[in-house]
C-alpha cells in the first residue's frame, strides 16, 4: 500500500518537511560527493573563519571544524540544523567548540563579523529564484566577506536538455534501494514537472519511498523550485555585488570548467564594499 503527502515548498523543502532531513544523510549519493576535500582545504589555506551558507546536517561544516578550523554554520532549515547538532555533539570538545550554528536565511543575514572563506557548498543559491533574492544574498556575502577573503559559490554546469526535454518528466531512480539503520528501506527518484524556461527555473520533485518492515511503503514528495544558471550571468551577478572571479572550476579536481563539466565553482574575491547591488 502507498500513501502520499505532498506540498510544494519555497526552499527546497527543508524547511517544512521533516522527512528531508531525516532521510539526507542515508542518500549515497550525497555522502560520496567529491567535495568535502576541496572545501575543507580551502578552509586550512584561509586562515581564518568560514561561514558556510545553507550548511545542511554538517556535511561539509563537521570535517571543516574537525580539520582545526572555526566555522559558523548557517541555514534556514531548523529540521537539518537539528541533524546538524546531533552530529557534532558525537564529535571531541574541541570540534563542538570550533563550530556555531545559526538559523536564517542566505538573502538576510546579519552576523556582525567577517570572514575569511564563505562557501555556499551543494547548490543552495540554486533554490533562490528571483533575481533580487540573488542580488539580497551576494550583497549580504559582500558585507560578511573579509577584504582580502575569499567566496565560493558552487553550482550545476547546466545542461540545455534539462531546460525543456520531456523525458526528464519520467521519474528516474537516483539510487538503488538502501537498508536504514532500523532495517527499513529507502529509495530516490526524481522528475520534473515542469519547465519555465523563461524564468530559468524547473519544477522538481525527489520521491522518497521508504518501506517498513510490515511491507508497507510510504511515498513522500519533496516539491520546490530550483534555478538554473548560466557562466556570465554568474559573472555579472557577482560584480554587481563588487565580487570578481578569480578562479573557475568544472569539478572538485579543480579542472577547468569546460563543455561537459558537471558543475560551475566560481572562487571570487571583494573588489568593492556594496550595501546594495549596482
Ligand atoms: C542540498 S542541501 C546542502 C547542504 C550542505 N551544504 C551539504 O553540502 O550537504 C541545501 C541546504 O540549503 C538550505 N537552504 C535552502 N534555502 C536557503 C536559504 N534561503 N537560506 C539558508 N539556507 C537555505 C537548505 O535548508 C539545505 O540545508
Amino acid at each position: 500500500m502507498v500513501e502520499w503527502e505532498e506540498i510544494m515548498s519555497r526552499f527546497g523543502g527543508y524547511e517544512d518537511q521533516p522527512f528531508v532531513a531525516e532521510y539526507y544523510d542515508f542518500n549515497p549519493v550525497y555522502a560520496e560527493r567529491p567535495d568535502v576535500e576541496f572545501y575543507v582545504d580551502f578552509a586550512r589555506s584561509a586562515g581564518g573563519k568560514v561561514l558556510e551558507l545553507g550548511c545542511g546536517t554538517g556535511r561539509i561544516l563537521i570535517p571543516t571544524a574537525a580539520a582545526g578550523c572555526e566555522i559558523v554554520g548557517l541555514d534556514i532549515s531548523e529540521y537539518m540544523l537539528a541533524k546538524c547538532r546531533e552530529k557534532l555533539q558525537k564529535q571531541p570538545r574541541e570540534v563542538q567548540e570550533r563550530a556555531r550554528l545559526v538559523r536564517g536565511n542566505m538573502t538576510s543575514f546579519g552576523l556582525e563579523e567577517t570572514f575569511r572563506l564563505i562557501t555556499v557548498p551543494f547548490r543552495p543559491f540554486q533554490h533562490l529564484i528571483s533575481l533580487e533574492e540573488h542580488l539580497a544574498c551576494l550583497c549580504c556575502v559582500n558585507r560578511h566577506l573579509a577584504q582580502d577573503g575569499k567566496f565560493i559559490l558552487d553550482l550545476f554546469q547546466t545542461d540545455a536538455r534539462r531546460m525543456y526535454d520531456p523525458v526528464y518528466a519520467e521519474e528516474s531512480e537516483g539510487f538503488s534501494e538502501v537498508e536504514l539503520p532500523d532495517g527499513r528501506k529507502y529509495r530516490q527518484t526524481s522528475r520534473t514537472v515542469a519547465f519555465h524556461r523563461a524564468e530559468q527555473y524547473n519544477d522538481v520533485e525527489i520521491i522518497h519511498y521508504v518501506t517498513h518492515r510490515d511491507g508497507k511503503t510510504v511515498r513522500l514528495v519533496e516539491a520546490f523550485p530550483f534555478r538554473y544558471f548560466f557562466r556570465y550571468e554568474v559573472e555579472h551577478l557577482l560584480a554587481r555585488c563588487g565580487l570578481r572571479v578569480v578562479e573557475l572550476f568544472g569539478n572538485y579536481d579543480k579542472s577547468p570548467l569546460e563543455d561537459d563539466s558537471p558543475e560551475m565553482i566560481f572562487v571570487a574575491e571583494k573588489c568593492e564594499n556594496r550595501e546594495d547591488a549596482q
